[in-house]
């Protein structure tokens, strides 16, 4: 496989929102990203993914965006993002652009006109069909809630949404579309951006009279054609959010002679803690077993034939140490084991803002509490389809998007140094014990573990390159060995707060969340060797 800058990355997502606000309106914007750039430069990493920073009303915080070439006012200006991308290349990082192009905002000026009238140049660029008996054309249902279908009383037809009815899909049948879409992208590959993350991207080969939403027939094509008329001829990364996809999808996206995308953010993992057939917010316990399972197929069916992104969190998911680990006694040793069991893996590994100091899930008392439109439309959904108060906040509290864009915690003044006004969202309570400054000082904190890690991955082929294979042992406990070159390193860690017996290996010791081994796995122990052989 050629190798590329991104196949020895580690890449920190900023959901900007959240980051760091300058101008006292309690939102983060680019100016605060700039001023942080050097804590990311001492962290080590390679590349920022930047959550969408363009012209948008906000329904989804970004995700419905009004201008694909503009800067959201909040966030700041063209001149702001020109600064970010020339201080952030100034340091050898990367600024990976959102790149949101399943739907656009409805206040986009495509769907502005689209919505004029049936005869309108832009009425292709979007999903129509008529009423049938009156009704919804299919049963099809947005992931927000509801319908997919919204009807528009001036034309007289529906219009489809996957996400919400502010967010109308593109028709990516309409080769104009198509069109407008390489300009745009080629706009921001001119200015310099390290490359695109594909926000669900599996389903703009949707087709809609078969109700099929993701991994339809054209799909692929219309990939290798982005990958022709756009980044293909830049030395960029490219990563597909993919909740469809498997292993052997994975590999038709990522497989360098296809000329498609980089990696996939594939889902599997994420998924296995809801009952099975139903929605994220059926709770379910974690099995390991299957956890590991999951986790290896993955490691060795990409094989030579694609490559994986290693991530645990993200701006749409719960935090790691509150989800899988312990987020109140163990808080420290959880967090530590799971950075040392994902940066251990083949792939490019993601840290999502915040999960490099261990920040926790927020507790909603009540629905007011919460931002997410999604958590909001399934409240009021659940709530007339007869489940308690309780019930339902006890679903937003464990897998609800707000837990995780919550203000970034840097210091223990007020607002948590994020913001010096109240911010669009509240912060964690526990900012004043969990935040950066404290981290930095604490030469045994959680930073210094990720800090660690991604200089051994910058030292070390193995921790790239290696081959994965599991080594089978308590269910408890994942333990799997990397090898090349005729090296080999072994990755142990405890997933649990019980102590499992388990002797060390005899080797270097690389990395570990405890000190002195004992003939037991205490609570989460983690660590890496170099096996003697
Ligand atoms: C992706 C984003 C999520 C957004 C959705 C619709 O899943 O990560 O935040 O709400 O797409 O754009
Ligand atoms: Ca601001």
């Amino acid at each position: 496989m050629e190798r590329k800058w991104w196949h020895s990355a580690v890449i920190y997502q900023i959901y900007p929102r959240s980051f760091q606000d300058t101008n006292h309106d309690g939102i983060g914007d680019i100016p605060g990203i700039i001023n942080r750039l050097d804590y990311l430069v001492n962290l080590g990493i390679t590349a920022i993914w930047l959550s969408p920073v363009y012209q948008s009303p906000n329904d989804d915080n970004g995700y419905d965006i009004s201008d694909y070439c503009a800067i959201m006012k909040e966030f700041g200006t063209m001149e702001d993002m020109d600064s970010l991308l020339y201080e952030a290349s100034k340091r050898n990082i990367r600024i990976i652009m959102d790149l949101v192009v399943n739907h656009s905002s409805d206040e986009h000026a495509w769907f502005i006109e689209a919505r004029q009238s049936k005869d309108n140049p832009y009425r292709d660029f979007y999903i129509w069909r008529d009423a049938k008996q009156g009704h919804v054309p299919n049963e099809l249902m947005s992931i927000f809630g509801g319908s997919a279908w919204e009807w528009d009383e001036q034309t007289q037809q529906y219009y489809l949404h996957l996400f919400s009815k502010k967010q109308p899909d593109l028709n990516w049948e309409n080769p104009l579309l198509r069109q407008k879409i390489w300009e745009m992208m080629n706009f921001w590959l001119e200015k310099g951006v390290g490359g695109f993350r594909m926000d669900v991207i599996d389903l703009i080969g949707k087709q809609i009279d078969k109700g099929i939403t993701n991994n339809g027939e054209k799909l692929h094509d219309y990939l290798q054609e982005m990958n022709r008329e756009t980044f293909g001829k830049y030395d960029v990364l490219t990563v597909g959010e993919t909740w469809g996809a498997t292993p052997e999808i994975a590999k038709l996206y990522s497989n360098p002679s296809r000329k498609e995308l980089s990696m996939v953010f594939q889902f599997e993992h994420v998924c296995l803690d809801q009952q099975e057939g139903k929605e994220k917010w059926d709770l379910k316990p974690l099995n390991l077993s299957k956890f590991k399972q999951v986790m290896s197929r993955w490691q060795i069916e990409l094989g030579q034939e694609g490559w994986n992104s290693l991530f645990f969190e993200n701006h749409d998911l719960p935090r790691v140490v509150s989800r899988w680990g312990n987020d109140t006694t163990y808080r420290i040793e959880s967090a530590k084991m799971f950075a040392i069991l994902l940066h251990g893996m083949k792939g490019t590994p993601y840290i999502y803002q915040g999960q490099e100091i261990g920040m926790t899930n927020y507790l909603a008392e009540d629905i007011s509490q919460v931002s997410d439109i999604e958590a909001i439309n399934m409240y009021h959904h659940r709530l007339s389809n007869g489940y308690t108060k309780e019930e339902i906040l006890c679903s937003i509290n464990a897998k609800g998007r707000d837990n995780a864009r919550t203000p970034m915690q840097w210091d223990s003044s007020q607002y948590g140094g994020f913001s010096n006004a109240t911010p669009w969202l509240a912060l964690n309570k526990n900012y004043k014990e969990v935040n950066v400054k404290q981290a930095l000082e604490d030469k045994c904190s959680i930073f210094y573990t990720y800090k660690r890690l991604i200089a051994l991955r910058k030292e070390h082929d193995i921790m790239v390159w290696g081959d994965y294979e599991l080594v089978p042992t308590d269910e408890r406990l994942f333990v799997y060995e990397r090898v090349y070159n005729g090296v080999r390193w072994q990755v142990v860690a405890n997933l649990t707060s019980e102590h499992v017996p388990f002797k060390r290996d005899r080797g270097e010791l690389l990395i570990a969340n405890y000190d002195n081994p004992t003939d037991c796995l205490r609570p989460y122990e983690a660590y890496i060797i170099n096996k003697e052989i």
